[in-house]
Protein backbone atom coordinates (compact mmCIF):
# COMPACT_ATOMS: atom_id res chain seq x y z
CA UNK A 1 0.00 0.00 0.00
CA UNK A 2 1.14 3.46 -0.39
CA UNK A 3 3.06 4.76 2.38
CA UNK A 4 0.65 6.88 4.63
CA UNK A 5 -2.12 5.65 3.45
CA UNK A 6 -5.35 3.92 5.52
CA UNK A 7 -7.58 1.09 4.34
CA UNK A 8 -7.60 -1.11 1.24
CA UNK A 9 -9.02 1.30 -1.29
CA UNK A 10 -7.83 -0.17 -4.91
CA UNK A 11 -6.14 3.12 -5.76
CA UNK A 12 -3.61 2.62 -2.56
CA UNK A 13 -2.05 -0.18 -4.15
CA UNK A 14 1.66 -0.42 -5.77
CA UNK A 15 3.83 -2.69 -7.57
CA UNK A 16 5.13 -5.52 -4.72
CA UNK A 17 8.63 -6.55 -5.11
CA UNK A 18 8.61 -9.30 -2.86
CA UNK A 19 12.44 -10.22 -3.47
CA UNK A 20 13.78 -6.90 -2.71
CA UNK A 21 11.42 -6.85 0.84
CA UNK A 22 12.25 -10.56 1.58
CA UNK A 23 16.03 -8.98 1.71
CA UNK A 24 15.08 -6.10 4.37
CA UNK A 25 13.79 -8.61 6.17
CA UNK A 26 16.83 -10.76 6.01
CA UNK A 27 18.63 -7.54 7.07
CA UNK A 28 16.72 -7.13 10.15
CA UNK A 29 17.00 -10.78 11.03
CA UNK A 30 20.54 -10.31 10.55
CA UNK A 31 20.98 -7.29 13.11
CA UNK A 32 19.34 -8.91 15.65
CA UNK A 33 16.45 -6.79 15.84
CA UNK A 34 14.04 -9.94 14.46
CA UNK A 35 14.46 -13.40 16.07
CA UNK A 36 12.77 -15.52 13.13
CA UNK A 37 10.39 -13.88 9.90
CA UNK A 38 7.75 -15.31 7.83
CA UNK A 39 5.32 -14.38 5.05
CA UNK A 40 1.96 -14.76 4.98
CA UNK A 41 -0.76 -15.76 2.71
CA UNK A 42 1.84 -17.47 0.33
CA UNK A 43 0.56 -20.00 -2.35
CA UNK A 44 3.06 -22.88 -2.53
CA UNK A 45 4.16 -20.66 -5.98
CA UNK A 46 5.02 -17.92 -4.20
CA UNK A 47 6.70 -19.63 -1.36
CA UNK A 48 9.14 -21.27 -4.49
CA UNK A 49 9.72 -18.55 -6.01
CA UNK A 50 10.70 -17.12 -2.61
CA UNK A 51 12.61 -20.17 -1.60
CA UNK A 52 14.78 -19.39 -4.86
CA UNK A 53 16.39 -16.00 -3.68
CA UNK A 54 16.38 -16.45 0.05
CA UNK A 55 19.62 -16.80 1.75
CA UNK A 56 17.15 -17.36 5.05
CA UNK A 57 13.86 -19.42 4.48
CA UNK A 58 10.91 -18.45 5.84
CA UNK A 59 10.30 -19.87 9.42
CA UNK A 60 6.42 -19.83 9.30
CA UNK A 61 3.63 -19.09 6.40
CA UNK A 62 0.69 -18.38 8.36
CA UNK A 63 -2.52 -18.95 6.36
CA UNK A 64 -6.21 -19.47 6.64
CA UNK A 65 -6.82 -22.99 7.77
CA UNK A 66 -9.57 -24.80 8.99
CA UNK A 67 -11.48 -27.52 8.12
CA UNK A 68 -13.35 -26.01 5.19
CA UNK A 69 -10.17 -25.14 4.01
CA UNK A 70 -7.44 -27.70 4.95
CA UNK A 71 -4.82 -26.29 2.73
CA UNK A 72 -3.67 -30.14 1.76
CA UNK A 73 -1.28 -29.55 -0.85
CA UNK A 74 0.28 -25.81 0.65
CA UNK A 75 1.02 -27.83 3.97
CA UNK A 76 2.88 -31.04 2.05
CA UNK A 77 5.01 -28.44 0.19
CA UNK A 78 5.91 -26.32 3.38
CA UNK A 79 6.80 -29.52 5.20
CA UNK A 80 9.08 -30.19 2.09
CA UNK A 81 10.60 -27.19 3.23
CA UNK A 82 10.97 -26.74 6.18
CA UNK A 83 8.35 -24.03 6.92
CA UNK A 84 6.23 -24.17 9.66
CA UNK A 85 2.98 -23.93 8.83
CA UNK A 86 0.16 -21.62 11.05
CA UNK A 87 -3.49 -21.40 10.55
CA UNK A 88 -5.71 -18.28 11.32
CA UNK A 89 -9.04 -17.77 11.62
CA UNK A 90 -8.99 -21.68 12.76
CA UNK A 91 -12.59 -21.66 13.57
CA UNK A 92 -13.46 -20.42 10.09
CA UNK A 93 -14.33 -16.90 11.36
CA UNK A 94 -18.05 -17.66 12.80
CA UNK A 95 -20.16 -14.41 12.66
CA UNK A 96 -18.14 -13.68 9.09
CA UNK A 97 -20.89 -13.84 6.19
CA UNK A 98 -18.58 -13.43 3.36
CA UNK A 99 -16.91 -16.99 3.39
CA UNK A 100 -19.97 -18.91 4.42
CA UNK A 101 -18.07 -21.74 5.56
CA UNK A 102 -20.00 -22.44 8.72
CA UNK A 103 -16.84 -24.21 10.08
CA UNK A 104 -18.51 -24.73 13.84
CA UNK A 105 -21.99 -25.69 12.46
CA UNK A 106 -20.78 -28.42 9.91
CA UNK A 107 -21.99 -31.84 10.58
CA UNK A 108 -19.12 -33.58 10.76
CA UNK A 109 -17.42 -31.71 13.04
CA UNK A 110 -20.97 -31.26 15.57
CA UNK A 111 -21.49 -34.93 14.78
CA UNK A 112 -17.22 -35.84 16.19
CA UNK A 113 -17.87 -33.27 18.53
CA UNK A 114 -21.46 -34.83 20.28
CA UNK A 115 -19.06 -37.91 20.07
CA UNK A 116 -16.16 -37.30 21.99
CA UNK A 117 -17.72 -34.70 24.38
CA UNK A 118 -16.06 -31.62 23.24
CA UNK A 119 -17.46 -28.39 21.75
CA UNK A 120 -17.05 -28.16 17.48
CA UNK A 121 -14.51 -25.30 18.26
CA UNK A 122 -12.10 -27.89 20.44
CA UNK A 123 -12.86 -30.33 17.51
CA UNK A 124 -11.81 -27.88 14.87
CA UNK A 125 -8.71 -26.45 16.63
CA UNK A 126 -7.51 -30.25 17.77
CA UNK A 127 -7.95 -31.59 13.71
CA UNK A 128 -5.83 -28.34 12.84
CA UNK A 129 -2.72 -29.81 15.59
CA UNK A 130 -3.39 -32.99 15.01
CA UNK A 131 -2.41 -32.75 10.81
CA UNK A 132 0.49 -30.50 11.95
CA UNK A 133 0.01 -26.92 11.75
CA UNK A 134 -0.30 -24.75 14.74
CA UNK A 135 -3.63 -22.81 15.26
CA UNK A 136 -4.24 -18.82 15.93
CA UNK A 137 -8.13 -18.82 17.31
CA UNK A 138 -9.37 -15.17 18.66
CA UNK A 139 -11.48 -14.88 21.49
CA UNK A 140 -12.61 -11.98 23.53
CA UNK A 141 -14.39 -14.44 26.15
CA UNK A 142 -12.39 -16.09 29.31
CA UNK A 143 -14.40 -18.88 28.97
CA UNK A 144 -13.91 -19.90 25.30
CA UNK A 145 -9.94 -18.47 25.53
CA UNK A 146 -9.84 -21.74 28.24
CA UNK A 147 -11.82 -23.92 25.81
CA UNK A 148 -9.46 -23.52 23.05
CA UNK A 149 -6.61 -24.59 25.27
CA UNK A 150 -8.17 -27.66 26.05
CA UNK A 151 -7.32 -29.54 23.23
CA UNK A 152 -4.01 -31.10 23.98
CA UNK A 153 -4.74 -34.39 26.11
CA UNK A 154 -7.13 -36.27 24.28
CA UNK A 155 -7.51 -37.19 20.66
CA UNK A 156 -9.68 -37.56 17.36
CA UNK A 157 -9.62 -41.53 16.48
CA UNK A 158 -8.76 -42.46 13.07
CA UNK A 159 -12.16 -43.60 11.79
CA UNK A 160 -13.39 -40.11 12.78
CA UNK A 161 -10.54 -38.06 11.60
CA UNK A 162 -10.86 -39.28 8.00
CA UNK A 163 -14.70 -37.94 7.67
CA UNK A 164 -12.54 -35.00 8.07
CA UNK A 165 -12.24 -35.07 4.00
CA UNK A 166 -15.99 -34.96 3.24
CA UNK A 167 -16.09 -31.57 4.57
CA UNK A 168 -16.51 -29.32 0.79
CA UNK A 169 -13.88 -26.88 0.68
CA UNK A 170 -14.86 -22.80 0.81
CA UNK A 171 -14.40 -21.37 -2.59
CA UNK A 172 -15.72 -18.32 -4.72
CA UNK A 173 -16.81 -20.62 -7.83
CA UNK A 174 -19.41 -20.43 -9.78
CA UNK A 175 -20.68 -22.15 -13.02
CA UNK A 176 -21.78 -18.77 -14.65
CA UNK A 177 -20.74 -15.64 -12.28
CA UNK A 178 -17.42 -14.63 -11.33
CA UNK A 179 -13.48 -15.45 -12.37
CA UNK A 180 -13.74 -18.82 -11.33
CA UNK A 181 -15.45 -22.15 -12.37
CA UNK A 182 -14.39 -25.08 -10.74
CA UNK A 183 -12.10 -25.25 -7.47
CA UNK A 184 -9.23 -26.52 -9.17
CA UNK A 185 -9.02 -23.47 -11.03
CA UNK A 186 -9.83 -20.80 -7.73
CA UNK A 187 -7.08 -22.72 -5.75
CA UNK A 188 -4.60 -23.15 -8.37
CA UNK A 189 -5.01 -26.85 -7.57
CA UNK A 190 -3.95 -26.84 -3.75
CA UNK A 191 -6.70 -28.00 -2.25
N1 LIG B 1 -2.48 -13.23 8.34
C1 LIG B 1 -3.68 -12.89 7.94
O1 LIG B 1 -3.89 -12.48 6.79
C2 LIG B 1 -4.84 -13.03 8.88
C3 LIG B 1 -6.16 -12.88 8.39
C4 LIG B 1 -7.23 -13.05 9.27
C5 LIG B 1 -7.02 -13.33 10.62
N2 LIG B 1 -5.74 -13.45 11.07
C6 LIG B 1 -5.50 -13.72 12.53
O2 LIG B 1 -6.04 -14.97 12.91
C7 LIG B 1 -6.57 -14.92 14.24
C8 LIG B 1 -7.96 -15.48 14.31
O3 LIG B 1 -8.71 -15.11 13.21
P1 LIG B 1 -10.28 -14.82 13.20
O4 LIG B 1 -10.65 -14.00 14.36
O5 LIG B 1 -10.60 -14.32 11.83
O6 LIG B 1 -10.96 -16.28 13.28
P2 LIG B 1 -11.28 -17.39 14.37
O7 LIG B 1 -10.30 -17.42 15.47
O8 LIG B 1 -11.52 -18.62 13.54
O9 LIG B 1 -12.72 -16.91 14.90
C9 LIG B 1 -12.86 -15.93 15.88
C10 LIG B 1 -14.36 -15.90 16.25
O10 LIG B 1 -14.69 -17.14 16.86
C11 LIG B 1 -15.32 -16.92 18.12
N3 LIG B 1 -14.84 -17.98 19.01
C12 LIG B 1 -13.60 -18.12 19.58
N4 LIG B 1 -13.53 -19.25 20.32
C13 LIG B 1 -14.75 -19.85 20.21
C14 LIG B 1 -15.30 -21.04 20.74
N5 LIG B 1 -14.59 -21.85 21.55
N6 LIG B 1 -16.59 -21.35 20.43
C15 LIG B 1 -17.32 -20.54 19.64
N7 LIG B 1 -16.86 -19.40 19.09
C16 LIG B 1 -15.58 -19.05 19.37
C17 LIG B 1 -14.87 -15.54 18.55
O11 LIG B 1 -15.88 -14.93 19.30
P3 LIG B 1 -15.58 -14.45 20.82
O12 LIG B 1 -14.45 -13.45 20.75
O13 LIG B 1 -16.88 -13.84 21.23
O14 LIG B 1 -15.21 -15.69 21.61
C18 LIG B 1 -14.70 -14.81 17.21
O15 LIG B 1 -15.94 -14.27 16.79
C19 LIG B 1 -6.50 -13.44 14.66
O16 LIG B 1 -5.42 -13.31 15.54
C20 LIG B 1 -6.23 -12.70 13.36
O17 LIG B 1 -5.42 -11.55 13.54
C21 LIG B 1 -4.65 -13.33 10.23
Amino acid sequence: MKKGSEGFKPENLIQSNIPATWKAMEALYDSGKARAIGVSNFSSKKLADLLEVACIPPAVNQVECHPSWQQDKLREFCKSKGVHLSGFSPLGSPGTTWLKSDVLKHPVINLIAEKLGKTPAQVALHWGLKTGNSVLPKSTNEARMKQNFDVFDWTIPEDLLAKFSEIQQASFVHETYGSYRSLEEFWDGEI
